[in-house]
């Protein structure tokens, strides 16, 4: 396996990546490495190709032409990537999700650091919002099941206590907001909340207040952990950001630019099944977004992490639907190509992706709050 790593990395630094089409091209490989690929010759091999820290499926086909000196000149031909048909994205078996994310969520500080963010960092960034207003307005966009939203709901009363609260949820999935209302049901001292669930996706929402012209302005507005679903990042941000009041904020919260889903996504996204438009963002690129728009930020890191020893025993149930979760992909364990297999369980030991502590391996699941102002 490490003789074949050098050899992946120094064809790495000599092929052009072209995704988009077949092409054909001579490069020049150092004799050392040429040697080994000498018994390919004419034929196509299918090969992990590291281009640019990414890493490729394709079908590398080469000829020796000629020696130069020291060097010996190919034809390749890459082709377009070569994702095993049966890879399926995890979300088309909703059971086999639902499964590996309540695992996610045992084995990962996913909801802690997100409750810890809520008890030491919010009360100071909502301390303002509703000052001087006798309702204050919110609204949650993709607010779930409604665990977060109640619990940043508790602080905002305990700020303001007795105040009106208008709350608005945008939630497309029936299930979901059948979940939050049997939540709120079960919740006591909710009585100042007016609570409306709107059965849409962020865009129809957008698109219906146009078509009626309102224009409505909100104290506090709330995206957590469901930027990866929607096509256009930066119009999404843009809209609900115009819809601010003037002491409002408006928070996201999404996986790290520090994490091991951005390293993992950056280098495996383009082999792994799509399950979403924007699905593999991370705060690197809301950051960029927001340095576009020239809008004023604040940003907390909120360190998390997830037991994922499990994946790395043979056969253990556990690991693969942790694994399926990593890789967002149905039963990667059995359908992935054992190349790209091997290379994703090499790479989530790595100190980019996870570390080890008292003999059980860690994945770095650090996430961003981003508090935009107004
Ligand atoms: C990972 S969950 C997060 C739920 C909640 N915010 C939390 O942190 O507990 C993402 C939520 O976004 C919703 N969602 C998916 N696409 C959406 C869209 N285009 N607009 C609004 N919500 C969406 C999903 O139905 C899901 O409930």
């Amino acid at each position: 396996m490490a003789t074949k790593s050098r050899k992946y990395r120094a064809l790495s630094e000599l092929l052009p990546f072209q995704s988009s089409s077949d092409r054909k091209g001579c490069f020049a490989l150092p004799r050392s490495s040429a040697t080994t690929h000498r018994s390919r010759c004419g034929e196509e091999k299918c090969l992990l190709l590291q281009y640019r820290n990414k890493v490729q499926e394709s079908v590398f086909r080469a000829e020796v032409k000629k020696t130069e000196g020291e060097k010996l000149c190919f034809f390749a031909f890459l082709r377009k990537p070569n994702m095993a048909s049966s890879m399926r994205s995890l979300i088309s078996n909703h059971s086999r999700y639902v499964e590996s994310f309540r695992l996610f969520l045992e084995n990962s500080t996913e909801h802690e650091c997100m409750l810890e963010f809520i008890e030491k960092k919010l009360p100071d960034i909502i301390s303002s919002i509703g000052n001087g207003k006798s309702a204050i307005n919110i609204l949650s966009v993709g607010g779930g099941a409604g665990e977060i939203d109640l619990q940043i709901l508790s602080k905002l009363q305990a700020r303001y206590p007795g105040v009106a609260i208008n709350h608005e949820v945008i939630e497309p999935s029936d299930e979901q907001i059948c979940h939050y209302k049997d939540r709120v049901a079960k919740t006591s001292n909710l009585e100042n909340v007016k609570f409306t669930w709107h059965k849409e996706t962020s865009h129809e929402y957008e698109r219906r207040m146009n078509a009626k012209q309102e224009f409505k302005k909100w104290d506090f507005v709330h995206m957590i952990q469901m930027l990866y679903y929607v096509q256009d990042i930066a119009a999404t941000i843009r809209y609900f950001h115009s819809l601010l009041d003037a002491k409002a904020k408006l928070l996201i919260i999404i996986v790290s630019g520090s994490s091991g889903w951005d390293t993992l996504w950056k280098k495996y996204g383009s082999l792994l099944p799509l399950n979403a438009p924007s699905c593999y963002v991370s705060s690197a690129d809301i950051k960029k977004v927001l340095d576009t728009e020239g809008l004023k930020y604040q940003l907390f890191e909120l360190p998390s992490s997830m037991d994922i020893t499990n994946c790395f025993i043979e056969g253990n149930k556990d690991g693969e639907l942790l694994l399926d979760f990593l890789t967002e992909t149905y039963e990667f364990s059995k359908t992935a190509p054992l190349h790209l297999k091997n290379a994703i369980m090499e790479d989530l030991k790595k100190p980019e992706c996870s570390g080890e502590r008292d003999g059980k391996v860690f994945f770095n699941n650090n996430l961003s709050a981003i508090v935009i102002e107004p």
